[in-house]
């Protein structure tokens, strides 16, 4: 006797199996011809996969555009100075309700964990104590893991140090940083190196914002590497971003990757930020600015994909859709080939759920029983379609569900109706 069962799915590696969920855990990978269960979902030709997720994202600031004014010239800079406008006016219940709108979002989309960076340079810590409440209140449906993100730069701002070790006292799980944003490359290296012995001393992972820029000589994910190496951190950090890998001397990176991966470093560039973002003083040619993600990949160093903002003072799209980010990063890495576009889904899931360090991740038995039904027949299949979520399920409960999209068509001696479903790969 199961609790759930979701019947007849197709799962990511082309395995056709039901699912029996007991409680919050995964119980059976089979054919359950003839279990009984208290609810059965048919997902009969349906993509069946673990839930998304997103390491990187700004709750504190998602769903504010246009308040107080938009960002004119689209870059970084003036993002960040829009934000501090913004925070100054912010107030926790408005930062909590925009907040839990993003969390419908997500769940809506199968989204189901998401590490959030949250500004700990605001005296008072609104959005530390926003998030923290946030991050209690969807605990049952999501999982929310916060990072203490000393935005102004930890030593450029002079209270950020002392403050984000207040957030980190309050329960803020991960250590962040910004060393590309600090006044000098001194004061960036050791913005790097206190933020690693902070994690070490308190047993954290740590995951810098790190080279968000085209400077080809903004080198911080050097340090990162090495003071991880330094503290025995292997496996707990993460560089995001690592724009400026994109211009950086080829004979340089040949050197750097490898420390990245003795050091067990991951990489997470946001693809949809990037873009737009990067370049911007470019002329022509204009650099794409997005980090070396085949390189990275093929030095066995662990890449996702994040989001970083939706409808923010740095992007003004987003749905909350990791196959959107996913999407974009596929083309702009020219990520074509069917191994690559396989993996690109990969990376919004568990490559994704790697760098957040779940153990518990996955449709093996024993998992959370998390995941996601998908108007698609396959992984690369649910990228081209960005496919409906038809079904969530979150730690062993339907949490959403949407029907099937059936596009009508008035066309004498034509079908009725288009899915855009297509049987090959
Ligand atoms: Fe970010």
């Amino acid at each position: 006797m199961f609790d759930l069962i979701v019947k007849g799915g197709t799962l990511p590696d082309g395995r056709v199996a039901d699912i029996g969920i007991r409680g919050d855990r995964i119980a059976a990978v089979d054919r359950l011809d003839g279990a009984e269960a208290g609810q059965v979902i048919d997902a009969t030709g349906d993509l069946v996969s673990p839930p998304f997720v997103d390491p990187h994202f700004h709750m504190d600031a998602t769903l504010s555009y246009g308040t107080p004014r938009i960002n004119q010239s689209g870059t970084l800079l003036e993002g960040i100075e829009l934000w501090g406008e913004l925070k100054s006016i912010a107030t926790i219940d408005e930062m909590k309700a925009r907040a839990l709108d993003y969390c419908d979002w997500a769940v809506s989309m199968g989204l189901l964990a998401i590490r959030t960076h949250v500004d700990t340079c605001d005296p008072d810590l609104k959005g530390v104590q926003a998030l923290l409440d946030v991050r209690e209140s969807v605990r049952p449906y999501l999982d929310l893991q916060l990072v203490a993100f000393p935005q102004d730069g930890l030593y450029r701002d002079p209270n950020a140090h002392a403050q984000t070790l207040r957030a980190l006292d309050m329960g803020v799980d991960v250590v962040g940083g910004i060393p590309h944003f600090e006044r000098t490359m001194e004061d960036g290296r050791a913005s790097v190196q206190e933020l690693c012995r902070i994690a070490a001393e308190r047993g954290l992972m740590i995951d810098l914002h790190c080279d968000e820029t085209d400077d080809p000589m903004s080198r911080h994910v050097e340090t990162l590497a090495a003071e991880v190496i330094r503290h025995g951190l292997q496996g707990r950090a993460t560089g995001s971003h690592l724009t400026s890998m994109h211009s950086m001397d080829n004979y340089y990176v040949s050197k750097l990757l490898p420390l990245m991966t003795e050091a067990q470093v991951s990489a997470l560039p946001n693809p949809l930020i990037n873009i737009v973002i990067q370049g911007r003083h470019d002329t022509f040619p204009k650099r794409r600015g997005l980090t070396r993600v085949k390189e990275l990949r093929a030095y066995g160093i662990t890449v996702g994909w994040g989001q970083d903002c939706v409808l923010d003072p740095w992007y003004p799209l987003g749905t909350a859709d990791m196959l959107d980010v996913a999407f974009m990063g596929l083309h702009v890495a020219q990520m074509t080939h069917p191994d690559e576009m396989r993996a690109c889904f990969d990376m919004v899931t568990v490559e994704n759920a790697r760098i957040m360090g779940f153990d518990d991740y996955g449709l093996d038995v024993g998992c959370t029983a998390s995941l996601v039904v998908l108007d698609a027949g396959h992984p690369v299949e649910a990228l081209r379609l960005r496919a409906d979520r038809l079904a969530v399920i979150s730690k062993g409960r339907l949490v959403a569900q949407a029907p099937r999209r059936r596009v009508g068509l008035h066309l004498s001696d034509r079908p009725d109706g288009v899915s855009r479903r297509h049987s090959t790969a």
